[in-house]
């Protein structure tokens, strides 16, 4: 069955918002780069690859359900940040305003009874959960530096997240098969 229309406009504009939050962590990337931190740009390069992906898997689902894919303009990201505590409180919140979209999604999805939709969007809830749990995690370390972890702590911490590698993630498919 082809997707209804009120769907089909709701996953655009969540394309529009997993292409934004590409240009967000890009750009705290480029800032990390700037302030020497390179472990720090490397994670945030990667969650702008992975976030690149999510709008591809909508993209893709869009369009095997018949729909037409309308892009539409991305808002300029901010480029500055106080210091890492800042930036990662804003992915934080960034994140968790994601999570109230997809949950509006799924809200829609049940009120139009498209179980395929609402099937798809179970991969998004779950990828929610750990996108806010992440960057909670990041938030509550560089917390602590700011309470007196000192230099050497951030430093570590930037090789720590030096260590992230990129897994693509394969348009379509399930929940824990990536
Ligand atoms: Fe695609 Fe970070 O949500």
């Amino acid at each position: 069955m082809t997707i209804d229309k009120r769907m089909e406009a709701a996953l655009n504009e969540q394309i529009k918002w997993e292409l934004y939050s590409s240009y967000l962590y890009l750009s705290m990337s480029s800032w990390y780069e700037s302030a020497g931190l390179k472990g720090f740009a490397n994670w945030e390069f990667i969650q702008a690859q992975e976030e690149k992906d999510h709008a591809m898997k909508i993209f893709r689902y869009v369009i095997s359900r018949g729909g037409r894919v309308i892009l539409h303009p991305i808002d300029a990201p901010p480029s500055e940040w106080a210091s890492p505590l800042d930036a990662f409180q804003v992915s934080l919140e960034h994140e968790q305003k994601v999570t109230s979209m997809i949950n509006n999604l799924v809200d829609l999805s049940i009120d139009l009874k498209d179980h395929a939709t609402h099937n798809m969007l179970q991969w998004f809830v779950d990828e929610q959960i750990e996108e806010e749990e992440d960057a909670g995690e990041i938030v509550d370390k560089l917390r602590m530096i700011e309470e007196g972890g000192g230099k050497q702590m951030l430093f570590m911490l930037d090789k720590e997240l030096g260590t992230r590698v990129y897994t693509p993630l394969q348009p379509g498919m399930a929940p824990g098969q990536q």
